[in-house]
């Protein structure tokens, strides 16, 4: 079966074609960051007029590196959710829009699950489940017992800003561009964890993350430094990625024992840092392979195939801007 993908939650135009849920056919992904850059963040109403553009080029471009043509797809699939309203809804309404054209079923994936997935789409084995999931990304910071495919419990989730929505508003701060992710990683290479910045706790969930506060703690230090220079720029950046991912590190640590689970799935847009991977060095940890750790179609593709019993969503199928997880079932 030949699955192609739709993933239009946010700033990504992604589509992919993907064989029997695990082969890749082709996985074309159009950033917009060019577009953002200048905002220090996503502007959702860009976002949605760029995904109109961009996504019959992408879907074609798709196609061709496959080889293959539209009647060769054999189920259309698009992120339902969660994600900017408008941005879903270009993507949804185009794969429905093909299924009804050519006759040929279509469904809506949780682009979360699809995060979560990417990591077992990427292992070469069948991971072990139970295990615990972990999507850290710019919109979610979410910790899950992936008990099976399709039936997850949220253990922790953030009770204010995404770790990566963290990363790109320190980087804002600072005065760097977008996104902060990778520019704060690399100044922290240079600098020190020099500032004792702390993550927040969440009184009625040890599992849950609090960013916003080690935020408005990176503002106030920059507010009091009379003259910036590169090196308490690359001290802050330390700081701060040091203050988060020891956060998450315990987080993880703690989920584990609490859960009696032994192996991590993490995925989202964060764990592409270098560093994380030193602080979760200290547990099983699967990683999704470099190409679906972004936001891609091949996860949202290789999902589908998994979640489609034969039967096509119905076309009323709505896009859901906080779709949960636990409601993936
Ligand atoms: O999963 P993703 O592509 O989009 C969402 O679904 O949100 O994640 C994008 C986020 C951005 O906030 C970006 O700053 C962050 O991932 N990111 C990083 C790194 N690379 C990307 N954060 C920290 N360190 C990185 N190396
Ligand atoms: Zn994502």
């Amino acid at each position: 079966m030949r699955v192609l993908g739709i993933e239009t939650s946010c700033d990504e135009t992604a589509v992919s074609i993907v064989e029997e849920g695990k082969k890749i056919l082709s996985n074309v992904v159009s950033s917009q960051i060019d577009l953002h850059k200048c905002y220090g963040g996503v502007v959702p109403e860009l976002a949605c007029r760029r995904h109109v553009d961009l996504l019959l080029p992408v879907i074609k471009e798709s196609l061709k590196q496959a080889g293959l043509s539209l009647q060769d797809i054999d189920l259309f699939a698009a992120a339902r959710g969660p994600g900017l309203i408008g941005a879903l809804m270009i993507g949804l309404n185009a794969a429905k829009s093909f299924s009804l054209a050519l006759n040929k079923p279509f469904i809506g994936i949780n682009h979360i699950e699809a995060h979560l997935y990417a990591a077992q789409m990427s292992s070469e084995k069948p991971i072990d489940l139970p295990a615990l999931g972990l999507i850290l990304s710019g919109g979610h910071s979410t910790l899950a017992i992936i008990k099976t495919l399709g039936e997850y419990e949220i253990i922790g989730e953030t009770a204010d800003d995404a770790l990566g929505e963290a990363f790109d508003k320190c980087a804002k701060i600072l005065g760097l561009s977008y996104p902060g992710g990778p520019i704060i990683e690399k100044l922290a290479r240079s600098g020190k964890p020099l500032y004792p910045f702390k993550a927040g706790q969440v009184k009625e969930n040890p599992l849950a993350f609090s960013f916003s506060g080690l935020k408005t703690a990176v503002l106030y230090t920059v507010q009091k430094i009379p003259e910036m220079n590169d090196s308490i720029k690359e001290d802050i950046a330390a700081s701060f990625q040091h203050a988060a991912f020891t956060d998450v590190q315990t987080k993880v640590k703690k989920a584990l024992q609490m859960h009696h689970l032994k192996n991590v799935l993490v995925g989202g847009g964060v764990i592409n840092s270098q560093a994380l991977k030193e602080y979760l060095k200290p547990f099983n940890v699967f990683y999704p392979s470099q190409a679906l750790t972004l936001d891609n179609g091949a996860m949202i593709a290789g999902l589908a195939y998994h979640k489609f019993k034969g039967v096509s969503d119905p076309l009323s199928l709505p896009a859901i801007a906080t779709l949960s997880l636990s409601a993936s079932g």
